[in-house]
Protein backbone atom coordinates (compact mmCIF):
# COMPACT_ATOMS: atom_id res chain seq x y z
CA UNK A 1 0.00 0.00 0.00
CA UNK A 2 1.41 3.27 -1.22
CA UNK A 3 0.81 5.97 2.50
CA UNK A 4 -1.47 9.18 2.45
CA UNK A 5 1.90 10.45 3.58
CA UNK A 6 4.15 9.17 0.66
CA UNK A 7 1.40 11.06 -1.84
CA UNK A 8 1.60 14.27 -0.25
CA UNK A 9 5.30 14.12 -0.08
CA UNK A 10 6.20 13.44 -3.42
CA UNK A 11 2.87 14.06 -5.29
CA UNK A 12 4.93 13.97 -8.67
CA UNK A 13 6.07 10.54 -8.40
CA UNK A 14 2.20 9.47 -8.31
CA UNK A 15 0.79 11.80 -10.23
CA UNK A 16 -1.07 10.00 -13.03
CA UNK A 17 -0.17 6.60 -12.08
CA UNK A 18 -1.71 3.90 -10.13
CA UNK A 19 -2.16 3.81 -6.42
CA UNK A 20 -3.70 1.49 -3.91
CA UNK A 21 -4.29 2.98 -0.39
CA UNK A 22 -5.94 1.59 2.88
CA UNK A 23 -7.34 3.72 5.22
CA UNK A 24 -10.91 4.34 7.00
CA UNK A 25 -13.46 6.10 5.92
CA UNK A 26 -14.47 9.95 7.55
CA UNK A 27 -17.29 10.99 5.22
CA UNK A 28 -19.17 9.52 2.27
CA UNK A 29 -21.17 11.34 0.29
CA UNK A 30 -22.86 9.86 -3.21
CA UNK A 31 -24.97 11.17 -5.86
CA UNK A 32 -26.66 8.41 -8.30
CA UNK A 33 -23.71 7.80 -10.48
CA UNK A 34 -20.66 8.97 -8.09
CA UNK A 35 -19.25 9.70 -4.78
CA UNK A 36 -16.96 10.62 -2.97
CA UNK A 37 -15.44 9.24 0.04
CA UNK A 38 -12.84 11.21 2.20
CA UNK A 39 -10.22 7.99 3.55
CA UNK A 40 -7.63 8.67 6.41
CA UNK A 41 -4.84 6.06 6.77
CA UNK A 42 -2.88 7.03 10.01
CA UNK A 43 0.16 7.70 7.85
CA UNK A 44 -0.58 11.59 7.99
CA UNK A 45 -2.50 14.33 9.05
CA UNK A 46 -4.51 15.15 6.00
CA UNK A 47 -6.80 13.14 4.39
CA UNK A 48 -7.28 11.99 0.35
CA UNK A 49 -10.65 12.52 -1.42
CA UNK A 50 -11.49 9.32 -3.23
CA UNK A 51 -13.83 9.62 -5.96
CA UNK A 52 -16.00 6.38 -7.24
CA UNK A 53 -18.33 5.54 -9.99
CA UNK A 54 -21.67 3.26 -11.02
CA UNK A 55 -19.06 1.28 -13.15
CA UNK A 56 -17.64 -0.32 -10.12
CA UNK A 57 -19.64 -4.22 -9.50
CA UNK A 58 -20.54 -2.83 -5.59
CA UNK A 59 -21.16 0.88 -5.92
CA UNK A 60 -24.18 0.30 -3.81
CA UNK A 61 -22.00 -1.70 -1.25
CA UNK A 62 -19.79 1.44 -1.12
CA UNK A 63 -22.42 4.23 -0.90
CA UNK A 64 -23.95 2.54 2.01
CA UNK A 65 -20.52 2.15 3.80
CA UNK A 66 -20.65 3.81 7.20
CA UNK A 67 -18.18 6.34 8.63
CA UNK A 68 -15.14 4.08 10.59
CA UNK A 69 -15.10 1.38 7.61
CA UNK A 70 -12.25 0.41 6.56
CA UNK A 71 -11.10 0.12 3.07
CA UNK A 72 -8.51 -0.49 0.40
CA UNK A 73 -8.78 1.71 -2.85
CA UNK A 74 -7.09 1.37 -6.20
CA UNK A 75 -6.94 4.27 -8.88
CA UNK A 76 -5.18 7.11 -10.05
CA UNK A 77 -3.74 9.63 -8.59
CA UNK A 78 -5.10 13.06 -10.44
CA UNK A 79 -4.36 16.41 -9.88
CA UNK A 80 -7.36 19.11 -9.13
CA UNK A 81 -5.97 22.69 -9.37
CA UNK A 82 -9.53 23.90 -9.07
CA UNK A 83 -10.51 22.42 -5.47
CA UNK A 84 -9.39 22.48 -2.20
CA UNK A 85 -7.66 19.32 -1.71
CA UNK A 86 -4.59 19.29 -3.93
CA UNK A 87 -5.26 15.96 -5.58
CA UNK A 88 -7.97 13.11 -5.65
CA UNK A 89 -7.96 9.35 -6.42
CA UNK A 90 -10.32 8.18 -9.27
CA UNK A 91 -11.07 5.01 -8.03
CA UNK A 92 -11.27 1.61 -10.09
CA UNK A 93 -11.90 -0.56 -7.50
CA UNK A 94 -12.71 -0.33 -3.97
CA UNK A 95 -12.73 -3.62 -1.08
CA UNK A 96 -14.28 -3.33 1.84
CA UNK A 97 -11.63 -5.00 4.74
CA UNK A 98 -14.41 -4.28 7.28
CA UNK A 99 -18.09 -2.05 7.18
CA UNK A 100 -18.46 0.00 10.44
CA UNK A 101 -21.93 -0.51 12.25
CA UNK A 102 -24.13 2.54 12.16
CA UNK A 103 -23.77 3.50 15.72
CA UNK A 104 -20.07 4.34 14.97
CA UNK A 105 -19.59 6.41 18.41
CA UNK A 106 -17.04 9.09 16.04
CA UNK A 107 -19.78 11.07 13.49
CA UNK A 108 -18.20 14.35 11.40
CA UNK A 109 -19.03 16.57 14.29
CA UNK A 110 -16.73 18.31 17.22
CA UNK A 111 -16.98 16.03 19.80
CA UNK A 112 -16.07 17.84 23.21
CA UNK A 113 -12.89 16.50 24.81
CA UNK A 114 -15.05 15.02 28.14
CA UNK A 115 -16.40 12.74 25.56
CA UNK A 116 -13.66 11.67 23.84
CA UNK A 117 -12.07 10.44 26.80
CA UNK A 118 -15.04 7.92 27.44
CA UNK A 119 -13.61 6.34 24.46
CA UNK A 120 -10.16 6.40 24.50
CA UNK A 121 -9.43 3.17 22.72
CA UNK A 122 -11.33 4.95 19.59
CA UNK A 123 -10.29 8.75 19.87
CA UNK A 124 -7.18 8.03 18.46
CA UNK A 125 -8.72 8.08 15.17
CA UNK A 126 -9.52 12.05 15.59
CA UNK A 127 -7.36 14.88 14.49
CA UNK A 128 -7.08 16.08 17.80
CA UNK A 129 -5.29 12.73 18.97
CA UNK A 130 -3.62 12.29 15.68
CA UNK A 131 -2.30 15.57 16.44
CA UNK A 132 -1.47 14.68 20.13
CA UNK A 133 -0.28 11.36 19.79
CA UNK A 134 2.34 11.92 17.00
CA UNK A 135 3.81 14.43 18.49
CA UNK A 136 4.16 12.58 21.71
CA UNK A 137 5.73 10.10 19.70
CA UNK A 138 8.24 12.54 17.86
CA UNK A 139 9.02 14.38 21.29
CA UNK A 140 10.18 11.06 22.93
CA UNK A 141 12.10 10.31 19.75
CA UNK A 142 13.76 14.19 20.19
CA UNK A 143 14.71 13.56 23.43
CA UNK A 144 16.58 10.36 23.16
CA UNK A 145 18.41 11.80 19.99
CA UNK A 146 19.35 15.28 22.02
CA UNK A 147 20.71 12.71 25.02
CA UNK A 148 22.72 10.43 22.80
CA UNK A 149 23.82 12.91 20.76
CA UNK A 150 25.43 14.40 24.02
CA UNK A 151 26.83 11.13 24.76
CA UNK A 152 24.36 10.07 27.86
CA UNK A 153 23.42 6.60 28.40
CA UNK A 154 20.52 5.21 28.63
CA UNK A 155 19.44 3.38 31.86
CA UNK A 156 16.80 0.99 32.47
CA UNK A 157 15.82 1.90 35.97
CA UNK A 158 13.37 -0.66 38.11
CA UNK A 159 9.82 0.11 38.11
CA UNK A 160 9.41 -2.05 41.31
CA UNK A 161 11.70 -0.88 44.09
CA UNK A 162 12.13 -0.79 48.01
CA UNK A 163 12.23 2.88 48.18
CA UNK A 164 10.97 6.22 48.38
CA UNK A 165 13.53 8.69 46.62
CA UNK A 166 10.59 11.27 47.01
CA UNK A 167 9.75 10.73 50.47
CA UNK A 168 6.47 12.00 50.03
CA UNK A 169 4.91 8.70 50.91
CA UNK A 170 2.74 8.31 47.62
CA UNK A 171 3.20 4.69 46.55
CA UNK A 172 1.48 2.37 45.22
CA UNK A 173 2.67 -0.88 47.20
CA UNK A 174 3.44 -4.37 45.25
CA UNK A 175 2.50 -7.58 46.90
CA UNK A 176 1.32 -10.71 45.87
CA UNK A 177 -0.22 -11.12 49.15
CA UNK A 178 -4.02 -12.12 49.43
CA UNK A 179 -5.85 -8.87 50.73
CA UNK A 180 -8.33 -10.67 52.51
CA UNK A 181 -5.75 -12.82 54.55
CA UNK A 182 -2.98 -10.96 54.74
CA UNK A 183 -0.05 -12.49 57.35
CA UNK A 184 0.60 -10.51 60.30
CA UNK A 185 3.61 -10.69 62.84
CA UNK A 186 2.97 -11.07 66.62
CA UNK A 187 3.00 -7.45 67.42
CA UNK A 188 0.54 -7.36 64.79
CA UNK A 189 2.73 -5.81 61.76
CA UNK A 190 1.99 -7.47 58.14
CA UNK A 191 4.41 -10.38 57.56
CA UNK A 192 6.14 -9.50 54.46
CA UNK A 193 8.50 -11.94 55.17
CA UNK A 194 5.72 -14.33 53.46
CA UNK A 195 5.36 -12.21 50.20
CA UNK A 196 7.43 -12.04 46.98
CA UNK A 197 10.07 -10.10 47.90
CA UNK A 198 10.07 -10.59 51.69
CA UNK A 199 10.01 -7.42 52.66
CA UNK A 200 7.82 -4.26 51.51
CA UNK A 201 8.34 -2.97 47.49
CA UNK A 202 6.47 -0.24 45.62
CA UNK A 203 6.02 1.19 41.94
CA UNK A 204 8.98 3.74 41.44
CA UNK A 205 8.25 7.38 41.79
CA UNK A 206 11.46 8.18 40.33
CA UNK A 207 14.37 6.42 39.27
CA UNK A 208 16.64 9.27 40.34
CA UNK A 209 18.56 6.81 43.10
CA UNK A 210 19.34 4.19 40.67
CA UNK A 211 19.78 6.42 37.88
CA UNK A 212 22.57 8.35 40.79
CA UNK A 213 24.35 5.39 40.82
CA UNK A 214 24.97 4.66 37.11
CA UNK A 215 26.20 8.42 36.83
CA UNK A 216 28.96 7.86 39.51
CA UNK A 217 30.50 5.03 36.78
CA UNK A 218 29.57 6.21 33.12
CA UNK A 219 29.67 10.23 34.51
CA UNK A 220 26.25 11.03 31.90
CA UNK A 221 23.23 8.83 32.22
CA UNK A 222 19.58 9.32 31.53
CA UNK A 223 16.46 7.26 32.56
CA UNK A 224 13.35 7.82 30.25
CA UNK A 225 10.16 5.72 31.67
CA UNK A 226 6.93 4.84 33.57
CA UNK A 227 6.91 6.43 37.14
CA UNK A 228 4.29 6.04 39.60
CA UNK A 229 2.65 8.79 42.27
CA UNK A 230 -0.75 7.09 44.22
CA UNK A 231 -0.94 11.37 45.02
CA UNK A 232 -4.61 12.15 45.94
CA UNK A 233 -4.96 15.29 43.45
CA UNK A 234 -7.65 15.35 41.08
CA UNK A 235 -5.88 18.15 38.66
CA UNK A 236 -5.61 18.61 35.33
CA UNK A 237 -1.70 18.42 35.63
CA UNK A 238 -1.43 15.29 37.74
CA UNK A 239 -1.40 11.71 36.76
CA UNK A 240 -0.86 8.52 38.45
CA UNK A 241 1.12 6.93 35.93
CA UNK A 242 3.52 8.98 33.82
CA UNK A 243 6.64 8.97 32.44
CA UNK A 244 9.68 10.48 33.43
CA UNK A 245 12.82 11.65 31.90
CA UNK A 246 15.99 11.97 34.54
CA UNK A 247 19.58 12.61 33.08
CA UNK A 248 22.32 12.66 35.95
CA UNK A 249 25.33 13.84 35.64
CA UNK A 250 28.94 13.70 37.33
CA UNK A 251 30.92 16.57 38.08
CA UNK A 252 27.96 19.10 37.21
CA UNK A 253 26.89 21.74 39.22
CA UNK A 254 23.19 23.42 39.35
CA UNK A 255 24.44 25.90 36.66
CA UNK A 256 25.27 23.16 34.32
CA UNK A 257 22.01 21.34 35.33
CA UNK A 258 20.30 24.55 34.24
CA UNK A 259 22.07 24.86 30.74
CA UNK A 260 21.34 20.91 30.00
CA UNK A 261 17.57 21.51 30.60
CA UNK A 262 17.58 24.60 28.70
CA UNK A 263 18.95 23.30 25.81
CA UNK A 264 16.83 20.18 25.89
CA UNK A 265 13.87 22.33 25.84
CA UNK A 266 15.04 24.30 22.79
CA UNK A 267 16.04 21.04 21.10
CA UNK A 268 12.85 19.58 21.67
CA UNK A 269 11.01 22.55 20.48
CA UNK A 270 13.05 22.52 17.38
CA UNK A 271 12.38 19.73 16.44
CA UNK A 272 8.81 19.60 16.65
CA UNK A 273 8.79 22.31 14.62
CA UNK A 274 10.90 20.70 11.77
CA UNK A 275 9.16 17.74 12.11
CA UNK A 276 5.54 18.19 12.51
CA UNK A 277 4.53 21.37 11.02
CA UNK A 278 0.82 20.29 10.06
CA UNK A 279 0.27 18.98 13.55
CA UNK A 280 1.58 22.24 14.85
CA UNK A 281 -0.32 24.31 12.68
CA UNK A 282 -3.50 22.10 13.92
CA UNK A 283 -2.62 23.17 17.29
CA UNK A 284 -2.02 26.93 16.67
CA UNK A 285 -5.52 27.11 14.79
CA UNK A 286 -7.67 24.66 17.06
CA UNK A 287 -6.51 24.37 20.57
CA UNK A 288 -4.60 27.39 21.09
CA UNK A 289 -3.64 30.18 19.62
CA UNK A 290 -0.89 31.93 20.39
CA UNK A 291 1.12 28.49 20.51
CA UNK A 292 3.61 28.99 17.48
CA UNK A 293 4.52 32.77 18.83
CA UNK A 294 5.05 31.50 22.41
CA UNK A 295 7.37 28.50 21.33
CA UNK A 296 9.35 30.49 18.69
CA UNK A 297 9.66 33.34 21.39
CA UNK A 298 11.58 31.05 23.86
CA UNK A 299 13.90 30.11 20.97
CA UNK A 300 15.11 33.09 20.71
CA UNK A 301 15.28 33.86 24.31
CA UNK A 302 17.10 32.93 27.06
CA UNK A 303 15.33 31.43 30.04
CA UNK A 304 14.82 33.80 33.58
CA UNK A 305 16.78 33.05 37.01
CA UNK A 306 15.28 34.15 40.03
CA UNK A 307 15.88 32.22 43.50
CA UNK A 308 12.79 31.46 45.67
CA UNK A 309 13.79 34.09 48.15
CA UNK A 310 13.52 36.91 45.40
CA UNK A 311 10.71 34.87 43.96
CA UNK A 312 8.62 35.19 47.10
CA UNK A 313 9.31 38.60 47.42
CA UNK A 314 7.95 39.35 43.85
CA UNK A 315 5.01 37.16 44.96
CA UNK A 316 3.77 38.32 48.19
CA UNK A 317 3.57 41.75 46.25
CA UNK A 318 0.76 39.88 44.37
CA UNK A 319 -1.05 38.01 47.36
CA UNK A 320 -4.00 39.76 46.79
CA UNK A 321 -4.56 38.18 43.81
CA UNK A 322 -4.01 34.28 45.35
CA UNK A 323 -6.07 31.85 46.80
CA UNK A 324 -3.04 30.79 48.86
CA UNK A 325 -1.00 33.29 50.28
CA UNK A 326 2.62 33.40 49.68
CA UNK A 327 5.59 33.68 52.84
CA UNK A 328 9.30 32.51 53.13
CA UNK A 329 8.93 28.65 53.50
CA UNK A 330 5.56 28.09 51.57
CA UNK A 331 5.47 25.21 48.98
CA UNK A 332 5.08 27.57 46.03
CA UNK A 333 1.36 26.37 44.79
CA UNK A 334 0.25 26.20 40.70
CA UNK A 335 -1.10 29.42 40.82
CA UNK A 336 2.02 31.08 42.25
CA UNK A 337 3.71 29.53 39.43
CA UNK A 338 2.02 29.96 36.94
CA UNK A 339 2.07 33.82 38.01
CA UNK A 340 5.66 34.29 37.60
CA UNK A 341 6.06 32.70 34.23
CA UNK A 342 3.06 34.32 32.17
CA UNK A 343 2.76 37.42 34.17
CA UNK A 344 6.30 38.17 35.57
CA UNK A 345 8.94 36.45 32.84
CA UNK A 346 6.36 35.69 30.38
CA UNK A 347 8.98 32.71 29.35
CA UNK A 348 9.93 29.34 31.29
CA UNK A 349 12.07 30.21 34.11
CA UNK A 350 14.44 28.74 36.85
CA UNK A 351 13.59 29.03 40.41
CA UNK A 352 16.67 27.76 42.54
CA UNK A 353 17.60 27.86 45.98
CA UNK A 354 14.38 26.51 48.11
CA UNK A 355 14.09 26.32 51.96
CA UNK A 356 15.25 22.40 52.57
CA UNK A 357 12.22 21.84 54.52
CA UNK A 358 10.11 21.58 51.04
CA UNK A 359 12.72 19.77 49.06
CA UNK A 360 13.84 15.92 49.64
CA UNK A 361 16.67 14.68 51.72
CA UNK A 362 18.81 13.96 48.60
CA UNK A 363 19.49 17.75 48.00
CA UNK A 364 22.92 19.52 48.67
CA UNK A 365 22.38 22.26 51.43
CA UNK A 366 23.71 25.81 50.57
CA UNK A 367 25.66 27.69 52.59
CA UNK A 368 23.21 29.21 54.27
CA UNK A 369 22.79 26.24 56.56
CA UNK A 370 18.66 26.98 54.83
CA UNK A 371 18.27 26.74 51.18
CA UNK A 372 19.08 23.79 48.81
CA UNK A 373 20.50 23.82 45.58
CA UNK A 374 17.60 22.52 43.95
CA UNK A 375 16.06 24.12 40.77
CA UNK A 376 12.71 23.77 39.30
CA UNK A 377 11.66 24.93 35.56
CA UNK A 378 8.53 26.74 35.13
CA UNK A 379 6.37 27.60 31.96
CA UNK A 380 3.54 29.22 31.01
CA UNK A 381 0.34 27.47 30.91
CA UNK A 382 1.81 25.04 32.95
CA UNK A 383 3.31 25.81 36.17
CA UNK A 384 6.74 23.49 37.17
CA UNK A 385 7.88 21.16 34.04
CA UNK A 386 10.88 19.98 35.45
CA UNK A 387 11.99 19.40 38.97
CA UNK A 388 15.84 19.03 40.35
CA UNK A 389 18.99 19.72 42.11
CA UNK A 390 22.55 19.15 42.86
CA UNK A 391 22.63 16.55 45.14
CA UNK A 392 24.38 16.22 48.64
CA UNK A 393 27.68 14.68 48.01
CA UNK A 394 28.98 14.67 51.27
CA UNK A 395 28.52 11.73 53.55
CA UNK A 396 28.54 13.41 56.55
CA UNK A 397 25.68 16.03 55.97
CA UNK A 398 23.80 13.45 54.02
CA UNK A 399 23.82 10.65 56.82
CA UNK A 400 22.75 14.21 59.14
CA UNK A 401 19.98 15.14 56.85
CA UNK A 402 18.70 11.47 56.86
CA UNK A 403 18.80 11.15 60.26
CA UNK A 404 16.89 14.46 61.29
CA UNK A 405 14.29 13.39 58.50
CA UNK A 406 14.36 10.06 60.48
CA UNK A 407 15.09 8.06 57.59
CA UNK A 408 15.94 4.34 57.93
CA UNK A 409 19.64 4.55 56.64
CA UNK A 410 20.15 1.04 56.08
CA UNK A 411 17.73 1.48 53.61
CA UNK A 412 19.82 3.58 51.34
CA UNK A 413 23.00 1.47 51.89
CA UNK A 414 23.93 1.61 48.18
CA UNK A 415 23.04 5.31 47.57
CA UNK A 416 25.65 6.28 51.08
CA UNK A 417 27.86 4.10 49.05
CA UNK A 418 28.18 6.74 46.50
CA UNK A 419 29.33 9.23 49.01
CA UNK A 420 31.79 7.02 50.42
CA UNK A 421 33.66 5.64 47.25
CA UNK A 422 34.85 8.82 44.74
CA UNK A 423 32.21 10.47 45.52
CA UNK A 424 31.85 13.85 43.34
CA UNK A 425 29.62 17.38 42.75
CA UNK A 426 27.15 15.41 40.66
CA UNK A 427 23.42 17.35 39.56
CA UNK A 428 20.35 15.93 37.62
CA UNK A 429 16.47 16.44 37.21
CA UNK A 430 13.45 15.45 35.77
CA UNK A 431 10.89 16.11 33.32
CA UNK A 432 7.87 15.37 33.22
CA UNK A 433 7.37 13.78 29.95
CA UNK A 434 3.45 14.88 29.62
CA UNK A 435 3.45 17.93 31.38
CA UNK A 436 6.20 18.44 28.46
CA UNK A 437 3.69 17.02 25.76
CA UNK A 438 0.88 19.40 26.77
CA UNK A 439 3.64 22.75 26.74
CA UNK A 440 4.47 22.24 22.81
CA UNK A 441 0.84 21.07 21.95
CA UNK A 442 -0.80 23.67 24.02
CA UNK A 443 -3.54 20.47 25.40
CA UNK A 444 -5.18 21.65 28.57
CA UNK A 445 -5.46 17.95 30.39
CA UNK A 446 -2.76 15.36 31.20
CA UNK A 447 -5.42 13.00 30.38
CA UNK A 448 -6.08 14.42 26.80
CA UNK A 449 -1.70 13.38 26.22
CA UNK A 450 -1.63 9.68 27.39
CA UNK A 451 -3.48 7.11 25.70
CA UNK A 452 -4.72 5.50 28.30
CA UNK A 453 -5.14 7.91 31.15
CA UNK A 454 -4.37 7.02 35.54
CA UNK A 455 -5.68 9.46 37.47
CA UNK A 456 -7.84 9.19 40.64
CA UNK A 457 -10.66 7.37 40.00
CA UNK A 458 -10.01 6.35 36.37
CA UNK A 459 -7.99 3.08 35.33
CA UNK A 460 -10.21 2.66 32.35
CA UNK A 461 -9.29 0.21 29.29
O1 LIG B 1 9.67 17.31 40.99
P1 LIG B 1 9.65 15.80 40.98
O2 LIG B 1 8.89 15.12 42.03
O3 LIG B 1 11.18 15.38 40.97
C1 LIG B 1 11.65 14.11 41.07
O4 LIG B 1 10.99 13.10 41.05
C2 LIG B 1 13.18 14.03 41.07
N1 LIG B 1 13.56 12.70 41.58
C3 LIG B 1 13.68 14.30 39.69
C4 LIG B 1 15.18 14.29 39.60
O5 LIG B 1 15.81 15.19 40.13
N2 LIG B 1 15.74 13.29 38.95
O6 LIG B 1 9.10 15.30 39.57
C5 LIG B 1 9.73 15.70 38.37
C6 LIG B 1 8.70 16.15 37.35
C7 LIG B 1 7.85 17.33 37.78
O7 LIG B 1 8.51 18.54 37.54
C8 LIG B 1 6.62 17.17 36.93
O8 LIG B 1 6.84 17.69 35.62
C9 LIG B 1 6.50 15.66 36.80
O9 LIG B 1 7.74 15.11 37.12
N3 LIG B 1 5.47 15.12 37.72
C10 LIG B 1 4.26 14.69 37.32
N4 LIG B 1 3.68 14.65 36.12
C11 LIG B 1 2.43 14.16 36.05
N5 LIG B 1 1.73 13.69 37.09
C12 LIG B 1 2.28 13.70 38.33
N6 LIG B 1 1.58 13.20 39.36
C13 LIG B 1 3.59 14.22 38.49
N7 LIG B 1 4.43 14.37 39.54
C14 LIG B 1 5.56 14.92 39.04
MG1 LIG C 1 8.82 18.88 41.95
Amino acid sequence: LTTVKEIYKSTEQYLDKEVTVGGWVRSVRDSKTFGFIVLHDGSFFETLQVVYHDTMSNFQEISKLNVGAAIVVKGTLVATPQAKQPFEIQATEISVEGDSAADYPLQKKRHSMEYLRTISHLRPRTNTFQAVFRVRSLIAFAIHQFFQERGFVYVHTPLITGSDCEGAGEMFQVTTMDLNDIPKTEDGKVDFSQDFFRKPTNLTVSGQLNGETYAQAFRNIYTFGPTFRAENSNTTRHAAEFWMIEPEMAFADLDDNMALAEDMLKYVIRYVLENAPEEMNFFNSFIDKGLLDRLNHVLNSEFGHVTYTEAIEILEKANDKFDYKVYWGCDLQTEHERYLTEQVYKRPVFVTDYPKEIKAFYMKLNEDGKTVAAMDCLVPGIGEIIGGSQREDSYEKLCARMDELGLNKEDYDFYLDLRKYGSTRHSGYGLGFERCVMYLTGMQNIRDVIPFPRTVNNCEL
